[in-house]
Formats: structure tokens, C-alpha cells, sequence
């Protein structure tokens, strides 16, 4: 269409007093000659102890980044129906715990409380600390002007929820929206070209779209595409993937990605009436035959969003990459194994007869559901303390077991604030943002009530469905 033909990046004016670290403009060249090609390999909405071990961990296991250490990935989590021991567990091998909500449920789904929640539960439950929760993607990838306003007052370091245009257009780099988006400007938001969007020091790390034989556009988990004619074999998933791929590789090496909702690679039944590929074996295998073929490749790099903006902050080329501080192992020192922080699961709580099921966690069981209103209830266990990483704490005795140099750490990320309208105090010149990410003046938040319930494996489908 004429929309398509034109491009994205037109009307954006990004001027040269954007600079690195903290701006960045939006370009479809690479940000130094010979550049890395990463990919992203990312999971949305609950974290549980089934999908994770049958689904996400197998994608990483025998597979190496190119300096030998094993290769990352960033979880989108969500806490309803979650396993907070899953993201502790996550957490502790180096992967990447990002914000996906509390309850996934439109039309709060983008509200600051939602957001907030979501860091409050991961901190208080899975011992996550705050400053490594720097990510969002919105539940239904839907983001406004005032949401992205939002995480950018809220000290996030990156959005991922935008479509960027793959090998039928456009290839995006990531960049920070300071001077607006480009990427999604062909049809999905009203982001692009907006002057009411003022999200400084806020990267974009847009989707790459993969394209099928008949020329439609994919995004996230294309063997699950109802509008991809049933049946679909796995190797035409395959073949969409590494055409993609090989674009971006062979052309401007933007970071590619395989977007899954990880409940979807498993065989589901009667969910897979309208899904090109119902077997769930079949699924796995398409996207395990891509990545082993992507990984094969020189230069490729399986990493998270944290490691990527790393990278745009200080760009080098490929052959110095597995020198960087951000890309070596991160094996902590002499890591304590008695205590339950993710490599041991000593002194894990099974906590039961909530309202929305039962859950296991290191940091004690709350006494009721953890919900919008009150997403961290109090629990009888010690919180990780700003002054102590996950791996060194005993949430039991209250005791960091950290004693060098080399292990020590200072969060200094923003506490918490369950109240939108005090959020100013920690940002000097801020807008106050209404619960539901509207800029407002009103005191009173608008709260989360009557949302509709979704539950186990209905409503991670619902959720999935509609991203
Ligand atoms: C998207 O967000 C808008 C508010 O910004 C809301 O009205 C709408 O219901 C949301 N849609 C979904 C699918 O969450
Ligand atoms: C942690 O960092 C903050 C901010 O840089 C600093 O003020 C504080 O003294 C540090 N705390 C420790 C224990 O190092
Ligand atoms: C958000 O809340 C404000 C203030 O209560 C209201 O005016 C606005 O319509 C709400 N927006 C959405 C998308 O719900
Ligand atoms: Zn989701």
C-alpha cells in the first residue's frame, strides 16, 4: 500500500545533540561497521515450573554465545499465575527478568499500578532486585504516548512491544524515543510523530516481523498463527524465521528475535483448532532447528535486552564484543548452595489456598493472592535488601553471606511507591501519572477493581491470544 511504500522514518527529527550513552536516534544503520548480530529470544506473561523446564530452558540448552559463555534470554513476566521461584530461578543463571504486569487484564493493562505491581511482587517474592528490572513489555503489546511517558518518569531503560518491519521494510536499531517513535508507524499506534511523547533516556527494542510464502507479515509465535493456513509444516516456520534472519544478518544486522509465549510451543487440547501447527513437538522443533542454524552463523549472539542496550550505549564491532564486561559469564563467586536463591531451592515455601492457586517461594507465603490493589503482601521471610544480590541472601536467617569485594552490591534503583500521585518526589520536574497512565492532577488513583478474571490454562490462553 502507499502507507507501506513510505517510510517510517520520515517526519522524524532527531537532532545531533542526541548522543550516547543516554540518546540515541532511530536508524537503520548499524551503530559501527561489522557489528554483532543479535538476537533475542524472549517469553512473555507466567513463569511456570512446567513451561519452563519443557519448553524455555531446552531453547538455551547445548548452546553457546561465541566467547563460550551459555547464551541469555529475557522473560516478560507477569504475577498472576506465576511462579515467583521460576523468576528467582531465572534470575540466578544470569537471564533476564522483565515487567509484564500484574494481572494482564485490559483496560488496566498499561496503568501504573500494573507496572508498579509487578516490580513490588518480583522484589518481595523472587528476590529480584529492583534496579535489574529495567524492561517493559505492555500486556497485549499496548502502549499509548502516556504509558511510554510513563515508564520513562518511572526510571524504566526500555520498551519492547513496537513492531519493527523485518525483511519487507524497515530494520530498526534500537534507539531511546526522546525525539518520538518510528518504529509501529505503518498502521498500529499513534505514537509516531507525536509531540506529546517525552520519553527521554527511554529505549525502543522493537519486534523484528518475520514474513511467510504468501507474503503476510508474523510477530509473535508464527506457528500458532491462525492466518497461516492449517496445516503448516514446522520447516516452512523454520524457513520464515531464518528468512528473516538472513536478511537482517546479510543486511543491516538490526537485532532479530524469536517472540514466543512459551505456553504456546507446548501441544494444548482443543486449543489448536485454527493453529497451522497443533503438535506441540513440531513447534519446539521449528524453532529449536532456527536457532541452532542462527547459532551456527559467525558472530550471533543470543542475548538479553539489558546486554543489547549495553551494547547501542557503547557500540563496537563483532570481533571485540565477547571482551565486554556486560558479555562474560556471570558465574558469581563461590555461590552459596544452602539457601534457597534459585541454584538451591532449600527452604522453598509451597504457598497454597490462595484465591488464584498455589505457588512456591524462597521469601516466605503471603496471606492472601498477591493482587493489583496489594500486588506484595506482607509474608513471615526477609526481603533481599538493597545492599545484597539474590544469589548471597538467606531470606530465612536475613543474612547476606556475601563477605568480598566481588559479590558485593548496592541497588540503587527507585523504591518502590504504590502511590502514582507521590512518584514526583523521587522525580524533580515530574508530571504526576494517574493509575491508569494518564498525566492528571486528581489525587485520588483509580483503582484496579472488577477486572475479568482469567484462570490456569484458559487464561493463559486468553493471554496468549491476544499477545
Ligand atoms: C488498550 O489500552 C487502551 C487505553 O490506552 C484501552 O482502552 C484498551 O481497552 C486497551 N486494549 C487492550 C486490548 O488491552
Ligand atoms: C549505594 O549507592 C548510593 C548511590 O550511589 C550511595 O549513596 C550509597 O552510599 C551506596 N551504599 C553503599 C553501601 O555503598
Ligand atoms: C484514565 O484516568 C483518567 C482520570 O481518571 C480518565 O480521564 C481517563 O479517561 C482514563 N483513561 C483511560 C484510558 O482509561
Ligand atoms: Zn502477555
Amino acid at each position: 500500500s502507499a502507507a507501506e511504500a513510505q517510510s517510517s522514518l520520515s517526519g522524524y527529527n532527531c537532532p545531533s545533540s542526541c548522543q550516547l550513552p543516554k540518546c540515541k536516534c532511530a536508524t537503520s544503520s548499524p551503530p559501527v561497521a561489522n557489528p554483532p548480530q543479535f538476537l533475542l529470544v524472549t517469553f512473555d506473561d507466567s513463569m511456570q515450573t512446567e513451561i519452563m523446564n519443557s519448553v524455555v530452558y531446552p531453547l538455551f540448552a547445548n548452546r553457546r554465545n561465541p566467547n563460550g559463555c551459555p547464551p541469555l534470554g529475557t522473560y516478560f513476566a507477569q504475577v498472576w499465575d506465576a511462579n515467583p521461584f521460576e523468576l528467582t530461578k531465572w534470575y540466578a543463571q544470569g537471564h533476564e527478568i522483565a515487567d509484564h504486569s500484574v494481572t494482564h487484564v485490559s483496560p488496566f493493562a498499561g496503568s501504573y499500578a500494573e507496572i508498579e505491581g509487578m516490580r513490588a511482587w518480583a522484589n518481595k517474592y523472587a528476590g529480584i532486585p529492583l534496579g535489574k528490572i529495567q524492561g517493559v513489555r505492555y500486556p497485549f503489546r499496548n502502549y499509548s504516548v502516556t504509558s511510554l511517558n510513563m515508564l520513562s518518569k518511572m526510571g524504566f531503560l526500555y520498551e519492547s512491544s513496537m513492531a519493527a518491519y523485518g525483511s519487507s521494510g524497515e530494520s530498526i536499531w534500537p534507539y531511546t524515543m526522546d525525539y518520538g517513535v518510528v518504529s509501529d508507524c505503518l498502521g498500529q499506534t499513534s505514537a509516531c510523530n507525536n509531540k506529546d511523547l517525552q520519553a527521554p533516556g527511554l529505549w525502543e527494542v522493537p519486534m523484528m516481523q518475520t514474513v511467510a510464502s504468501d507474503g503476510t507479515l508474523h510477530l509473535m509465535d508464527p506457528y500458532n498463527d491462525p492466518s497461516l493456513t492449517a496445516p503448516y509444516s514446522a520447516s516452512a516456520v523454520t524457513d520464515m524465521y531464518t528468512k528473516a534472519f538472513d536478511a537482517l544478518y546479510n543486511g543491516n544486522r538490526a537485532p532479530f528475535g524469536v517472540y514466543t509465549h512459551p505456553v504456546w510451543l507446548q501441544s494444548i487440547p482443543g486449543a489448536g483448532a485454527n493453529a497451522p501447527i497443533p503438535d506441540g513437538t513440531q513447534k519446539m522443533k521449528a524453532v529449536q532447528d532456527f536457532l541452532t542454524y542462527a547459532m551456527s552463523k559467525p558472530d550471533v549472539w543470543m542475548v538479553t535486552h539489558q546486554q543489547l542496550i549495553k551494547y547501542m550505549q557503547n557500540p563496537v564491532p563483532a570481533s571485540q564484543l565477547g571482551s565486554q564486561s556486560y558479555m562474560q559469564c556471570t558465574k558469581p563467586v563461590a555461590p552459596p548452595t544452602n539457601i534457597c536463591n534459585g541454584l538451591s531451592n532449600t527452604g522453598v515455601d509451597l504457598c497454597s489456598n490462595l484465591a488464584r492457586g498455589t505457588f512456591q517461594s524462597c521469601y516466605g507465603c503471603p496471606g492472601e493472592y498477591p493482587s493489583l490493589a496489594n500486588p506484595a503482601p506482607p509474608s513471615q521471610k526477609c526481603s533481599v535488601p538493597t545492599n545484597c544480590d539474590t544469589l548471597f541472601w538467606n531470606p530465612a536467617t536475613c543474612t547476606c553471606l556475601c563477605t568480598s569485594t566481588s559479590c558485593a552490591y548496592n541497588d540503587t534503583a527507585r523504591p518502590i511507591n504504590l502511590d502514582p500521585n507521590s512518584l514526583n518526589q523521587y522525580l524533580p520536574g515530574g508530571t504526576p501519572v494517574s493509575n491508569n497512565g494518564t498525566k492528571t492532577n486528581a489525587a485520588t488513583p483509580k483503582s484496579g477493581a472488577s477486572p475479568v478474571l482469567v484462570s490456569g490454562i484458559l487464561g493463559m490462553l486468553m493471554l496468549a491470544f491476544g499477545f
